[in-house]
């Protein structure tokens, strides 16, 4: 066994997972977990408010901690390591689950591993699917992230697309505070689309066919908002409408990416948009007309939680990349730092 503790912080799920690296299932490898999420908190401000998710987590992370190795039969001793999201995400609290880490760390002389919360992404789908090898072209697409890379092995990543305004899960959220369908936004829209009929609302499709290789929202959300004022649309239509026009320019801009991108293994999915029924059916569609098999994680496992960090932690120990206790916590840390920034993304990591 390779029993490590995953630490997940970076935004607004409290969340702690002991996960059995030499596990060969899914089921084996994920001996307990648990995800607090804090909607309550945020939903009276219609999205997450740094300050409150911070608090939130310095209030949840270290019961939970007890109560998941209560869970797994297990103590800290029993630990090979520990791992905890170290950044990209809402610093204070990437603090609290870095700190969190770091004193268990040193108070059981465990090793330490700093994870990049996008990493734990995108190895997910390598926890989830055991066979599965690199190197994999990948579809990232969260709240505060919408990226197309080639997975080439752990830590080297080549991003091949990103965004130039909005994420995908962000248009999702706006989209949802628009049509007044509540927070957190995307699972609301995917509900509501359900009930409505996607050709019903003629919206854009930013970039559609264009030869450069990134994505673009604001436009569309512009215009779901014109589309809602006019006042003669069904929200359910609109809803439909907007998931269907998303999912257009996301297989568009895949599609170019697979005509860009070296061999690839299969095609994987992940991100809290990965957890999309509507996103998940055309990425099947795609990757059957590549050849390839799409990899998409259980949707418990797309949107934040610790079994991936924990996941990612055992990767790099199996690598030997264990952290100093001096280690920061980063609100930014792209997982390509050679890729060429593009207009209007200096805001994102
Ligand atoms: O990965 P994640 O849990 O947190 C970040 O690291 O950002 O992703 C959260 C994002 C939110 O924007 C949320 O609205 C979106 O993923 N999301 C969805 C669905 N479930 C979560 N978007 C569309 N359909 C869903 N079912
Ligand atoms: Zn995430």
């Amino acid at each position: 066994m390779a029993l490590i503790l995953g630490i997940e912080s970076s935004c607004d799920e409290t969340a702690v997972a002991v996960i059995d690296g030499a596990g060969t299932t899914l089921a084996a490898r994920i001996v307990a977990q648990r995800v607090a999420s804090q909607d309550e908190e945020h939903r009276p401000y219609g999205g997450v408010v740094p300050e409150i998710a911070a608090r939130a987590h310095a209030e949840t992370l270290a019961p939970m901690v007890g109560a998941v190795l209560q869970e797994a039969g297990l103590t800290l001793a029993d630990m090979d390591a520990i791992a905890a999201t170290a950044g990209p995400g809402l610093i204070g609290g990437v603090m609290v689950g870095l700190v969190t880490a770091k004193a268990l760390a040193m108070a059981a002389d465990k090793p330490l591993l700093a994870v990049n919360h996008l990493e734990g992404h995108a190895l997910s789908a390598r926890l989830a699917e055991p066979g599965l090898a690199f190197p994999y072209l990948l579809l990232l697409a969260s709240g505060g992230h919408c990226q197309i890379l080639e997975v080439r092995g752990l830590g080297q990543y080549r991003r091949l697309a990103t965004t130039i305004d909005d994420a995908l899960g962000e248009a999702f959220d706006k989209t949802a505070k628009i049509l007044g369908l509540g927070f957190p936004g995307g699972p609301a829209v995917e509900r509501m689309a359900r009930e409505g009929d996607a050709k019903a609302v003629p919206l854009p499709r930013p970039l559609l066919g264009s030869a450069e290789p990134h994505f673009s929202f604001a436009g569309l959300k512009s215009a779901v908002m014109r589309a809602h004022d006019a006042g003669i649309h069904q929200t359910a239509d609109i809803a439909a409408s907007f998931q269907q026009a998303a999912i257009d320019c996301v297989i568009d801009r895949m599609r170019r990416a697979l005509a860009a991108a070296g061999p690839a293994t299969a095609l994987v999915v992940a991100g809290g948009v990965a957890a999309n029924a509507a996103l998940r059916a055309a990425l099947t569609a795609l990757a059957e007309e590549a050849g390839l098999p799409l990899v998409a994680p259980p949707p418990k496992l797309c949107t934040d939680n610790a079994a991936m960090i924990g996941w990612a932690g055992a990767e790099r120990l199996a690598a030997g990349l264990t952290d100093p206790l001096d280690v920061i916590a980063r609100p930014r840390w792209p997982l390509d730092p050679d890729a060429e920034p593009v207009r209007g993304a200096g805001v994102k990591a």
